[in-house]
């Protein structure tokens, strides 16, 4: 429980940063600093006791800044987030006390939805499947119908919540010819090029359906066992939102009974998943470790970008996040 604060103690702020890395040094220039000295979360006891007299956090998608932790923060004036995710502020009670909130859209849009399109084709093609078979020897001869998946050609890809990233991804697969590109919205998108439809018909319809939508809008699982019924046996189901829009239980029922063909997760609850939760066990269901915006250059610019916001937002300049 090491505290790490700047040494000059004329600087006029002081900033709770929840993870070790990386050193945040235009913020140090500015503020006092305790930042998380062993990397991992930063046990909950710690982030309260440090927040009491902080006018800023520098937050990730782990940590709770709800209204527990606000009431033991009076000071606080900006929390800035590590994500275009926002689920984990209790904006309404930040709205209250008149903090800022900053969060990172756009600069992870471009490989969040890259990681969309090729979890859905990996999902879809049963490539994790295909490489392990290769890999532990049960790669025999080449028969007609081993190993076969779905194809987007010609396919109905279904996007519910048509965001930002949903908008990319339906951009990318795109360029892999399917018949029709529709989604489900609370109202249509004006100027979409693509087909709004009803929660129904998204069902119903799409061969591919990929999960996009902003995890603060929408009640937690709802993509269940009543929805996974109304949709094709060979659907192939993708969520790279998070883990609480879908009921996992009913998930791996769906994908084990045949209900749905098979599934992508990016996202889960809890995270890390448990390595004996029983959608490992599922070889139509390909789980990833929450990578959507994992490459260096984006991580670097959500970086910047929070630690810009966090800096704008204690000196009155604008923010970018969900209550400017
Ligand atoms: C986010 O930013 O909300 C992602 O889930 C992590 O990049």
């Amino acid at each position: 429980r090491s505290l790490i604060l700047n040494t000059m103690s004329n600087k006029q702020f002081k900033v709770v940063i929840t993870e070790k890395e990386p050193p945040y040094n235009k913020i140090k220039e500015i503020a006092e600093v305790y930042q998380n000295p062993n990397g991992g979360s930063l046990a909950r006891d710690i982030l309260l006791e440090q927040s009491k007299d902080a006018d800023a956090i520098l937050c990730l998608l782990r940590d709770k800044i709800d209204k527990e932790l606000l009431d033991n923060a009076p000071k606080l004036k900006v929390v800035s987030t590590l994500s275009v995710g926002y689920e984990h502020i209790d904006l309404d009670e930040c709205r209250k006390r008149g903090i800022r909130v900053g969060n990172t859209p756009d600069v992870l849009t471009a490989t969040t939805a890259e990681l969309g399109a090729t979890l859905t084709l990996t999902a879809a093609r049963r490539i994790v499947e295909a490489a392990d078979t290769a890999r532990n020897g049960g790669w025999n001869i080449w028969t007609p119908y081993w190993l076969c998946g779905r194809g987007i050609n010609g396919a109905t890809v279904g996007i519910y919540g048509l965001g930002r990233i949903g908008e990319g991804v339906a951009k990318r697969l795109k360029g892999f010819e399917p018949k029709r590109i529709i989604y489900t919205n609370r109202k249509p998108k004006e100027n979409s090029e693509y087909e709004f439809v009803q929660l129904d018909e998204l069902l119903k319809q799409s061969d591919f359906l990929i999960v996009t939508v902003n995890a603060a809008t929408i009640e937690q699982q709802f993509f269940n066992l009543e929805k996974f019924k109304k949709m094709k046996p060979t659907a192939v189901f993708v969520n790279i939102s998070r883990g609480c829009v879908v009921n996992q239980d009913d998930l791996y029922t769906a994908l084990k009974e045949g209900i749905i063909g098979a599934a992508g997760l990016d996202v889960t609850v809890p995270e890390p998943l448990p390595t004996d939760n029983p959608l490992f066990s599922l070889k139509n269901c390909v789980i990833l470790p929450h990578i959507g915006s994992a490459t260096m250059e984006t991580r670097d610019a959500m970086v910047n970008l929070s630690e810009d916001n966090l800096i704008n937002g204690l000196t009155g300049k604008p923010i970018i996040g969900p209550l400017e």
